[in-house]
This record gives C-alpha cells, sequence and structure tokens, in this order.
C-alpha cells in the first residue's frame, strides 16, 4: 500500500520504480505502474514482487514523463495481475490507498448508467466515478472534485489524466500523502521515505485535503474545494539512512540499532544536567489526570501493556488498557480530564486513530508515543511523545519498541513525580538504570551464538509456547508475535502462572518452551512455572540475566544471560534476544525477512 506520482521532466517510469522499491516496507502483493504516452495512458501491472514489475519493464518499457504508481496490499479481491493498480478506463487513472466503504452502491449506479468494470476492486470505483464526469464534459479537477464527494471510506489516491500531460491530482481522507516539491518537476508519495532522494521539501496534506500537481507547482483545495496553503518544509530525512548498511536484512540492521535509539531517545526526556526526567511542555497538568487508558495495535500494543505496569506500580494511576480494534466499539466510560494514551510507530494505524477519535470524544487529553512526529496521530494528538528510531524499513517492528518502553519508562517516571507516588531519590534510582541501558544493550549481541543454538531448536518445532510475568509477560507476547511474523511457526505467549489452566496440556518434546525471567520479584515464582513444564518433559530455552542464569544452568536446555539491570529496566532489556531469536529462526527457515507474507507495516484499513 504506496502509492506515487510523477510530473516529471525525463522519463517518469524509473523513478516510479524506485520510488516504490522504498516503499516497499509498508507490504504489498502486487504493483504496476501507469504512464502517458503521447496523451494515452499506458500501464504496467504484476502480481507479487517489485522484481516481476521489473522484468515486465523491462520487456515492455513504459515511456513518457507523467505517472502514477502502486504497490498494493489485497483488501478486496485477490492480489492478481488484473487487481493491482493503476486502475482506470480510457480517459483516467487511479491509485488507491484504503477502502472505500460504499463502493458496492456506487459501482451499480455506475453500471446502470453503463459502465463496464474489470475488477472486483472497491478502487475501480473511483476510476469509473471520475470517468462518467470526464464522460459529462467535466475538466480532469472538476470531475475528480465531483467524485471525491461521493467516497466514503478511507483513501489516498493519486489520478492521471489522458490528454493532460503534466498533470496529476491527489486526494487525502484518513491515508496520508505528502507532495513532493523539486526543480521543474514535482512528486506525490505515500510517505517522505518514498521521495527522500527525489526531494526534501514536502508538503503533508491536511485530511480531506487534494491536490492540482503540475510541472511548476502544487494547488491544494480542502474537502469543500476551497483553495487552501499547505507549506512545504525541508524534511531531515536523509536517503542515505535508509540502506542496509551491509547488514543482510533491514531487520538485523534495526536490531543492532537498539542501543542507539535506547539512547537518543532518552537523551530527548532526561535533562543530562539534573538527570531528572524532562518531558516537553504539556497542554494539560499530569497530577490532575485521574486515570489512563491506553491503546494501540501489534507490538506497539505490548509496549503500552508493559507500560501499564510502570504506570500502575510507580505512579499508582489506575490504568486501562486494549487492542485499537476492540477499543473503538468498546464505548468505555471514561472521566473527563483521563489520559488517553496512544502507541504508534507511524502515527497512521486506522484502529489506533479511530480508537483516539473516540477517547477525544470522550474528553480525554490525548498523548502520543509516536516514530513518525508527522503523522495523522500526531496531528489529532494534544501532544507527541517521540521515539528517536529512525525509519523502520523492516514488517516486523524491533527497534521502535525499545524506544517506545524508553517513552513509557519516562512518562511513568513523570507521573510518579507528578502524582507524588514517587520521591526525588526514588526518580534518580529509576533514571540511573535508564541511563545504564544503551551500554547494557550493547553487550547482548555477544550472546548470539547461544541465541543462534534456540533457533536451531525452535526451527524445527510446529509449536512454541512463550512465558513470562509480570512486565515480562508482555516481553512474551512480543516474541510470539515477532517469532509467527517472521519465521511463519506458531507461537503462543502466556503469562507464566496461567500456564497451569490450559497450555500445560500442549507441552512434550515437540513444543519447546520460551521464558523470559530475569532476576527479581518474579523470579522465584516463575523459575516454579518452569519446574512445571520441565516435569511434563518440555524443553527450556531461557532468557535471564547473569544473576539468574545460575540457578537456572541445572534446569533449562539452554540458558542466555543478559547483563543484570534493575528490575524496571529489565523488560527493556529482555525484549533485545527474544526479537533476535525470531530473526535467526526466520534466517534458518529461508522467509522472506523483511517483508513476510501477508503482513503490512502500516496497516491505514480497518
Ligand atoms: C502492523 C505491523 C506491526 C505493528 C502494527 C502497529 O501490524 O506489522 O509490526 O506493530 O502494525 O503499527 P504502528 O505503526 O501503529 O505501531
Amino acid at each position: 500500500c504506496g502509492i506515487v506520482g510523477v510530473v516529471g521532466s525525463s522519463q517518469a517510469a524509473p523513478v516510479i520504480f524506485d520510488a516504490l522499491r522504498r516503499l516497499e516496507y509498508r507490504g504489498y502483493d502486487s504493483a504496476g505502474i501507469a504512464t502517458l504516452v503521447d496523451g494515452r495512458i499506458e500501464r504496467r501491472r504484476a502480481a507479487g514482487k517489485l522484481d516481476h514489475l521489473a522484468a515486465l519493464l523491462a520487456r515492455e518499457p513504459l515511456a513518457g514523463v507523467t505517472g502514477i504508481g502502486h504497490t498494493r496490499w489485497a483488501t478486496h479481491g485477490a492480489p492478481t495481475e488484473n487487481n493491482a493498480h493503476p486502475h482506470g478506463t480510457g480517459r483516467v487513472s487511479v491509485v488507491h490507498n484504503g477502502i472505500i466503504e460504499n463502493f458496492e452502491a456506487l459501482r451499480r449506479e455506475l453500471e446502470a448508467a453503463g459502465h463496464v468494470f474489470s475488477t472486483e476492486t472497491d478502487s475501480e470505483t473511483i476510476a469509473q466515478l471520475v470517468d462518467f464526469h470526464l464522460a459529462r464534459g467535466l475538466s480532469p479537477r472538476d470531475a475528480a472534485f465531483a467524485a471525491l464527494g461521493r467516497l466514503e471510506g478511507a483513501y489516498a489516491l493519486a489520478m492521471l489524466f489522458a490528454g493532460h500531460d503534466g498533470l496529476v491530482i491527489g486526494a487525502r481522507h484518513g491515508a496520508p500523502l505528502a507532495v513532493g516539491f523539486g526543480e521543474q518537476e514535482m512528486f506525490l508519495g505515500s510517505d517522505s521515505l518514498a521521495l527522500a532522494p527525489l526531494t526534501r521539501r514536502i508538503a503533508y496534506l491536511d485530511d480531506g485535503d487534494w491536490v492540482v500537481v503540475t510541472r511548476g507547482g502544487a494547488e491544494f483545495f480542502d474537502a469543500t474545494g476551497e483553495r487552501v496553503e499547505r507549506v512545504a518544509r525541508t524534511t531531515a530525512l536523509m536517503a542515505g539512512s535508509v540502506g542496509k548498511d551491509g547488514y543482510r536484512h533491514y531487520m538485523e540492521k534495526e536490531l543492532h540499532e537498539h542501543p542507539v535509539v535506547i539512547g537518543q531517545t532518552l537523551q530527548r526526556l532526561i535533562d543530562p544536567a539534573t538527570r531528572r526526567v524532562r518531558l516537553p511542555g504539556l497542554p494539560f497538568d499530569l497530577a490532575r489526570v485521574p486515570r489512563a487508558v491506553v491503546t494501540a495495535c501489534g507490538s506497539a500494543f505490548y509496549a503500552g501493556m508493559i507500560g501499564r505496569y510502570w504506570l500502575e506500580r510507580i505512579a499508582q494511576i489506575p490504568v486501562d488498557i486494549d487492542v485499537a480494534s476492540e477499543m473503538r466499539y468498546r464505548d468505555p466510560p471514561l472521566t473527563p480530564g483521563g489520559l488517553g494514551l496512544l502507541i504508534s510507530q507511524s502515527g497512521e494505524t486506522a484502529d489506533t486513530l479511530a480508537a483516539l477519535r473516540g477517547m477525544r470524544a470522550r474528553g480525554q487529553h490525548i498523548l502520543s508515543v509516536l516514530n513518525v512526529e508527522q503523522s495523522t496521530i500526531a496531528r489529532e494528538s494534544d501532544a507527541v511523545l517521540g521515539t528517536v528510531a529512525g525509519p523502520e524499513i523492516s514488517v516486523a517492528s524491533t527497534k521502535a519498541f525499545t524506544a517506545q518502553l524508553s517513552v513509557l519508562a519516562c512518562l511513568s517516571i513523570a507521573v510518579g513525580r507528578a502524582r507524588d507516588t514517587l520521591s526525588a531519590e526514588g526518580e534518580e534510582a529509576l533514571v540511573g538504570s535508564l541511563l545504564d541501558l544503551p551500554g547494557r544493550a550493547g553487550e547482548i549481541f555477544d550472546l548470539a551464538p547461544a541465541i543462534r543454538e534456540m533457533a536451531a531448536v525452535i526451527a524445527g518445532a510446529r509449536d512454541v509456547l512463550y512465558l513470562g510475568r509480570g512486565a515480562c509477560f508482555p516481553v512474551a507476547l512480543e516474541g510470539a508475535l515477532k517469532l509467527k511474523e517472521v519465521s511463519y511457526i506458531h507461537a503462543e505467549a502466556y503469562a507464566a502462572g496461567e500456564m497451569k489452566h490450559g497450555p500445560i496440556s500442549l507441552i512434550d518434546r515437540t513444543v519447546p518452551v520460551v521464558a523470559s525471567v530475569p532476576s527479581g520479584r518474579l523470579f522465584e515464582k516463575t523459575v516454579s512455572n518452569l519446574q512445571e513444564a520441565r516435569a511434563r518433559g518440555g524443553r527450556l530455552l531461557v532468557f535471564t540475566d547473569t544473576r539468574g542464569a545460575e540457578r537456572l544452568r541445572g534446569l533449562a536446555e539452554i540458558v542466555v544471560a543478559v547483563p543484570t539491570v534493575d528490575e524496571f529496566t529489565a523488560p527493556i532489556l529482555q525484549t533485545i534476544p527474544v526479537q533476535m531469536l525470531a530473526y535467526e529462526v526466520a534466517l534458518l527457515k529461508g522467509t522472506d525477512v523483511d517483508q513476510p507474507r501477508n503482513l503490512a507495516k502500516s496497516v491505514t484499513v480497518e
């Protein structure tokens, strides 16, 4: 699900193709490009990876200086060539991200008017609708405006018009779209990453905006058709930062960025002189917040779960948490003035955004923990705490997770101080253990040989059980999710104490048990649970710390001991080897590590 548009002065197709490569990280299962050749629309599309499209373009090159391109992640209709974008008629060609909710009604209406559809997609409806207005004699911009008014759902669009070289029209409603300003050439893209080597001058459309892009510039309009100004800013992102830097995969590179990312994120939130947490100014008072409600999707949700343990323990504040796809429809009774805490790497996840709007409607102060600070969620939040993780390209999240935890840890300290549940000395101790993390995290990569031994055991298994207690229970959830995502092996995570109420019946020699058991309050409790598994023939693969290692060596088949740190920060450190394990298993299984099948980096549909 990536969009690119080019109004250029040289061949458009190669530029579009390279930009689609940079959008690969979002996940996709087909791709296509359309350009204008002598005023006619020509297109090339292919199912599967971009290499298929590249081969097609090599056989049948596309000329033209104006064009649009798309990587599609199937929603309506299978990932076939015929369903791949661009869609269109002889008059107009369209690429679309998102879902048109009223497409069936529109399609019936257009079919009754004589339009013949060639695909099963909701996106083709947009093209046919624009075509309908063009056929009535409307200009491209009037036809586009008329069509946009009929669309319900979420979309980002780019359109190309036969006979109108040098023109691309874009629109945004619930899915992101950016305009890039070049010298005598202009670009559209789903994000600034797609446009990074082309231009650093980027303007974002607001929700509901549409834009007419020509070689000389861009005219922006709002949903009512009024001209609006959208300012181009110079982005800091450099193309160089999105390479693999010699690593085999982005996932491997990003795993190695954990120490740096944790350090950079903490640097923003901790004053080095006083060693106190110093959040940027918030438009509400943390001391007066009666409770917090946390929501997110995927890995970000597990980061939120760890955040809950911290907020409850350190700040003694009641916390409710749920995945965003549930939260958005739960209608929870929320006391106005509470804290609505959202966590997202991309800041574009549709469910998280919908949950945000629900919380806002219930009078919550919206605070978001985001990696992309120029995202839709950022714009709709009262305040944003940035995770300084840099671009995360691998579909499976790694470094963004520890950056989210770094922010949540600082937030918990700040709330604790504001509510007076944490003393100044208490803060000093917690901050000390946070500042210790980047160095400690760096030592974990020395443990790779033992992690590879674990991977060899897991690669032969069909099912794997992950266990953890307290704030390390979400670490187990994250470990199981990562393994499923990149190795396609079924994994399930359980709170270690709950294992006896169900999954214990699964345990035998064929189901490895992976546990995250750092020393501390819950250590002995978890060891007892592991003994229960061992007694039933379970093969134990255990992550602990140097203090817990001795006790576990007799019990577990393989023990990986990370540096011992404070119980508070242990979950951050424990996450790293668990993610490394998933990566090593994926290598053994030979899967498409950075772009696992069926997954998307940023899910902007419900
Ligand atoms: C997708 C990705 C996950 C990610 C989740 C939430 O499912 O594959 O890795 O955790 O979305 O994304 P967000 O951008 O909101 O953190």
